[in-house]
């Protein structure tokens, strides 16, 4: 039998947005640390905030109970870094604080709850020497080496009840509905739950459309005797043009240098504001060209509100319990990924940093291409 080190001290803390299923990983990863042994899990509230402001509470039996069930995160989060901490107005980097804070509070590992950020700022503490693992939640499912990330399935979930109920008031009105969905730079969200909700087109960052072709989809739907449409967009959609000129400027920042360089990446940034958020105006387009009346819902933070679903649940309190193992093991310096049925440890250098985008020809496009679904392409 392997003589496992003795580990004491575990350090947690929820980073990033906040995802349900927080409270089911804490309490999965807590109840099977500590039952039964010696060791002690301390949770930092706020995120990396909390590990540099050595703010902290001991999650004992009593703290872990009764949070299942709960969203949001009992430990609080926030998306500060480390190495960027917005201090007095201006970004300190505060690394060596928290590297500090993991010493003085005597932590064996730090287990960090968090999407693509957190997973970076993990990472970034793990090349410091510190034994840290990661757990990924987000509801956007942009995590590369995982199956699926915890959050995702709930809040598919509510944006689904959101278009079953938006279905009968744009039928009533005979209109067209826009539904916008979370996602950040990716659109698993509005994919699935275009697909699950049956929406009439579905718009997502990883297949540029234009408003003509979403207008001639539409129209298209009208001739055959439809009244209504509901469009699913993705927060991050973006048209035909605007990826052009993201693709042609990004090809041009990796010959850039110096003030060039920064010149590009700040027009970038303006660009990426300028196409997130447009819903409304690509709503006011739609409405001219197919001169029908038309309506956007917003669904916004809804989404990661409220309690877990029963996948998530089941998804976080899995990842959690495996966790205590991985620790046991020693395997530091991983994300602790979905593989099917099981969990696998996922080197941190080889995922930070990636994004997992909807591949263009995913079996989901290619199911909701079949039905008729317009992309806008
Ligand atoms: O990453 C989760 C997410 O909800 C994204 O879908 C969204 O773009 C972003 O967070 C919103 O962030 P905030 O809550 O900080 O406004």
């Amino acid at each position: 039998m392997k003589n496992h080190k003795s580990f004491e001290h575990i350090g947690i803390l929820t980073s990033g947005g906040d995802t349900p299923g927080l409270n089911a990983a804490i309490r999965g990863l807590g109840k099977t640390a500590t039952t039964g042994s010696a060791m002690q899990i301390i949770g930092f509230r706020d995120g990396f905030r909390g590990l540099m402001e050595n703010r902290s509470v001991r999650l004992d039996d009593r703290m872990l109970s009764g949070i299942l069930t709960l969203g949001g995160t009992i430990l609080g989060t926030s998306r500060d870094k480390p190495h960027k901490m917005p201090m007095g107005g201006k970004f300190v980097d505060m690394t060596d604080v928290l590297v500090e804070n993991y010493h003085k509070n005597h932590l064996d590992a730090l287990v960090c709850l968090g999407g693509g950020g957190t997973l970076k700022n993990a990472y970034h503490l793990s090349r410091k020497g510190l034994n840290v693992i990661t757990l990924p939640k987000t509801i956007d499912n942009d995590i590369v080496g995982t199956d699926v990330t915890f959050g995702f399935d709930t809040a598919m979930g509510i944006a689904v009840d959101a278009i079953d109920r938006l279905h009968s008031t744009a039928s009533s009105h005979h209109r067209i509905i826009i539904v916008e969905i979370m996602g950040h730079k990716v659109g698993w969200l509005a994919l699935g739950a275009g697909m699950a909700g049956g929406a009439d087109a579905i718009l997502i960052p990883e297949i540029p459309y234009t408003i003509e072709k979403l207008a001639e989809s539409i129209l298209e739907r009208v001739s055959r005797g439809k009244r209504f449409s509901i469009v699913a967009v993705a927060e991050g959609a973006i048209t035909l043009e605007c990826a052009r000129k993201i693709h042609s400027m990004e090809k041009e920042l990796e010959k850039a240098e110096g003030d060039k360089r920064s010149s590009i990446k700040k027009q970038l940034k303006q660009l990426d504001s300028e196409f997130r958020g447009s819903t409304i105006q690509m709503a006011e387009k739609l409405q001219q060209i197919t001169k029908l009346e038309t309506r956007v819902t917003i669904l916004g933070h809804l989404q990661r509100g409220g309690t877990p679903s029963a996948a998530d649940r089941i998804l976080a309190t899995r990842l959690g319990t495996d966790t205590a193992e991985y620790i046991r093991n020693e395997q530091f310096g991983i994300m602790v990924g979905v593989d099917r049925d099981k969990t696998k440890a996922v080197s941190m250098e080889e995922v930070a940093g990636k994004i997992n985008y909807v591949p263009p020809d995913h079996p989901w496009v290619i199911s909701a291409r079949n039905l008729g679904t317009s992309f806008g392409d």
